[in-house]
C-alpha cells in the first residue's frame, strides 16, 4: 500500500502532537497525584528508650506526629499509653476509649484504665472489664530496635 505525502505528513503531525501532549501531561499528573500515592506510606515514630518504660506500670508518653496534608507537613501532638511486663514485649494503646472516644486514665490504686465519660473500665492488657466499651483498647504496632521503642500510630483494632 502506498501512502501519499500529505497523508504521511498528517500522521507525522498527529504523532508529534501526541508526544508533546504526553510529555506535558505526564509530569503534571505525577506532580498532582503523588500525594495520593504516598498516603499508604508508613511513618514509624521513635517513642523513647525501651528501658525507660517502667515495668508493670502503664506510662503515658507524648510524641509529635508529622503528617503530609497535600503539600504541607502538619505536626500534631499526640499521646499513647505504653505497657510492658518484662521490658521486651510492649503494648502501645491508642489513648481514646473504644466506646465514644473519651481520653481514659490509669488508676494506680485500682490498677485499671478508667474512662470517666461512661465508667468504662479496662485491664492493664486493654481488655474490657466493665461499662459500655464494645471492644478492647486499640493498639498501635510497635517494635524495639537497638533498645529504642518505635510505634506506628495507626489504629489496629483490639
Ligand atoms: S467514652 Fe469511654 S465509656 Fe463511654
Amino acid at each position: 500500500m502506498k501512502m501519499h505525502r500529505r497523508e504521511f505528513l498528517n500522521y507525522g503531525i498527529l504523532g508529534l502532537g501526541g508526544l508533546i501532549t504526553l510529555s506535558i501531561l505526564t509530569p503534571a499528573a505525577t506532580y498532582f497525584l503523588s500525594p495520593i500515592w504516598k498516603k499508604g506510606e508508613e511513618d514509624w515514630i521513635f517513642l523513647g528508650e525501651a528501658d525507660k518504660i517502667p515495668l508493670d506500670s502503664p506510662t503515658k508518653v507524648e510524641f509529635v506526629q508529622r503528617r503530609k496534608d497535600g503539600w504541607m507537613t502538619v505536626e500534631e501532638k499526640r499521646s499513647t499509653w505504653v505497657v510492658t511486663k518484662d521490658g521486651k514485649e510492649f503494648s502501645v494503646f491508642d489513648p481514646t476509649c473504644t466506646h465514644l472516644g473519651c481520653p481514659y486514665n490509669w488508676s494506680v490504686s485500682k490498677k485499671e484504665f478508667i474512662c470517666p465519660c461512661h465508667n468504662g473500665v479496662f485491664s492493664m492488657e486493654g481488655k474490657v472489664l466493665a461499662g459500655p466499651p464494645p471492644r478492647p483498647l486499640d493498639r498501635y504496632p510497635n517494635r524495639v530496635e537497638n533498645g529504642k521503642l518505635w510505634i506506628l500510630p495507626v489504629i489496629k483494632k483490639g
